[in-house]
């Protein structure tokens, strides 16, 4: 009787799931472009302000102050900022010490192996995919604002997910006296599927366009800052006595307020820093790896922090937070400047619009490309690395990320998809801190352009805080992670593992037909880097 051999030959199950690529095929995958060592110091800080700000401080504040923080919500900020510099000076340590340019994808199949990799592809569909629809939604929520400005209304049932109550400053919007009951967030949806279709087109921003857009976003929030801030001052006792008093609402139990309200909101700001990881992995291309990287990773974190605390304050003192929790909060906060102000309101809308469609265009294409990586690695189907013959773009791909967005962008609640991310991308960062210290262990020999300082105390502890805030989570979100990570991992028994081409000693640059993706931009951690 003629036997069939198991996939991977005679190795176990358990050799299979943690077989790991070798640090020099890895490098061989990769070696598509020779990175120049280009980035200053500075270069690296606004690398990082640029992918982090987006709709974290435009969208979610709103929601972390009405529903669990209040004011403190500043504090919240400080909290999420502490644990992502944990995170980022791990990053910054493996990327200098695996020279290769790949997401923590790439670095978790180097290191703790295939099992692990895949797991990191899951998580990262959560920190790209789902991030891309957070962000649309949030989009969504400035368009429906700024339309409604030049008296446009989309029907309000589709301007939400299915099945909610919509609401307006706290209180539910009535139509002919009744309230509204939301089918599908339309706009969302669109954005979505139009921004996959100029990806399918091989659209993407060149590194001109994407600095503009970079300076609008932070120039808006600047322009509130100075604005809302001067307000503020010539009324502060006023205004602190009115909404800042107390400054910690007392606690209502359930992660509601008080101090457990503070670390839950921390959990949802969280998302407003999610990107710095492209500084911390741009090591190949610092000038000075050692010195500029935690000046370009803690930098950018210490800008951003600085930034979304001023914008968390004013909005908290000229809006009582419990009236923030609505799709656009900065144009909400503007309209209480005064009616001198209408204008502002409208620019910063506008510019609120094209920076998040901007961030929805990155995330997405991130997602395109570590789908990419996988297909090739033969943990996805290959259709997955197909690419368009003319188009030269993964186009099967990008049009899966595309629906795949549009529909959670459509029917799901942002405070729902905006959980899902961050607890993602927590568990994706405790992962990398984990690496760090097996690497330190496995492979002390490897020479390290940037070493974590105060180590093993500083992986235990970002290990230790992404965990503790995963654990501020909500219940069913909680719930619906391990349905997915079990999910995840009953398709990688198999699909994965049986097609992985390390299983089977392939290699990807033995497969002639696989086409190279078009390398129009450079990646550093899954993030594309535009180039000049
Ligand atoms: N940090 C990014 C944002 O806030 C993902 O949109």
């Amino acid at each position: 009787m003629a036997s069939v051999a198991p996939p991977g030959g005679s190795k176990g199950v358990f050799e299979r799931m943690f077989a790991r690529k070798s640090i020099a095929q890895v490098q061989r995958e990769t070696q598509t472009s020779e990175l120049k060592r280009t980035l200053g110091k500075w270069n690296l800080l606004l690398l990082g302000v640029g992918c982090i700000i987006g709709a974290g401080i435009f969208v979610r504040t709103g929601s972390a102050a009405a529903l669990y923080a209040g004011p403190a919500v500043l504090l919240s900020f400080v909290v999420a900022g502490i644990v992502c510099a944990f995170a980022g000076l791990c990053y910054a340590e493996l990327s200098s010490t695996l020279p290769v340019s790949g997401s923590a994808y790439t670095y978790g199949y180097a290191t703790l192996g295939e099992f692990v990799a895949w797991i990191m592809g899951a998580l990262l569909l959560l920190e790209y995919g789902l991030a891309a629809s957070v962000v649309a939604v949030g989009w969504a929520g400035y368009v429906v604002s700024l339309l409604a400005d030049f008296g446009l209304q989309i029907p309000p049932q589709l301007t939400g997910p299915a099945g909610y109550t919509l609401m307006r400053d706290g209180a539910p919007v009535l139509v002919d006296g009744q309230t509204v009951t939301t089918l599908f967030n339309l706009p969302a949806f669109l954005i979505c599927l139009a921004l996959a279709a100029l990806l399918v087109v091989g659209v993407s921003e060149s590194a001109k366009v994407n600095n503009m857009i970079v300076a609008i976003k932070v120039s808006v929030l600047v322009a509130f800052i100075v604005v809302g801030g001067l307000i503020v001052l010539a009324n502060f006792g006023d205004l602190s006595t009115r909404n800042w008093t107390p400054f910690i609402p007392p606690s209502e139990g359930e992660g509601k307020f008080g101090v457990d309200g503070i670390m839950r909101a921390a959990s949802i700001v969280f998302f407003a820093y999610i990107g710095f990881e492209a500084v911390s992995t741009a090591g190949q291309e610092a000038k000075d790896p050692k010195r500029d990287m935690p000046f370009g990773i803690i930098g950018s974190l210490v800008v951003c922090t600085v930034i979304y605390m001023l914008v968390a304050a004013i909005m908290t003192l000229l809006v009582p937070y419990n009236q923030l929790n609505v799709p656009d909060p900065v144009a909400v906060v503007v309209d209480n400047f005064g009616p001198t102000w209408g204008w502002l309101a409208k620019i910063i809308k506008v510019g609120a619009i094209i920076g998040l469609t901007s961030v929805v265009l990155v995330l997405m294409y991130a997602q395109t490309r570590i789908f990419y990586t996988m297909a090739r690695d033969g943990l996805l189907p290959k259709v997955f690395a197909r690419v368009h013959p003319t188009l030269k773009t993964p186009y099967v791909n990008t049009i899966l990320v595309g629906l795949i967005t549009a529909v959670a962008a459509g029917f799901f609640d942002i405070n729902v998809l905006g959980d899902m991310t961050s607890l993602g991308t927590l568990a994706a960062f405790a992962i990398v801190c984990l690496s760090v210290i097996y690497l330190r262990r496995s492979a002390p020999e490897l020479p390290r352009g940037f070493k974590v300082p105060f180590y093993p105390v500083l992986p235990v502890l970002g290990i230790l805080s992404c965990l503790y805030l995963i654990t501020t989570m909500p219940g069913d979100v909680l719930q619906f992670f391990l349905w997915y990570m079990l999910a995840s991992m009953v398709i990688y028994f198999i699909y994965g593992m049986r097609n992985s081409n390390l299983q089977h000693g392939e290699m990807q640059d033995d497969q002639p037909d696989l086409p190279a993706y078009p390398e129009d931009a450079a990646t550093v951690g899954g993030e594309p880097v535009i180039k000049p």
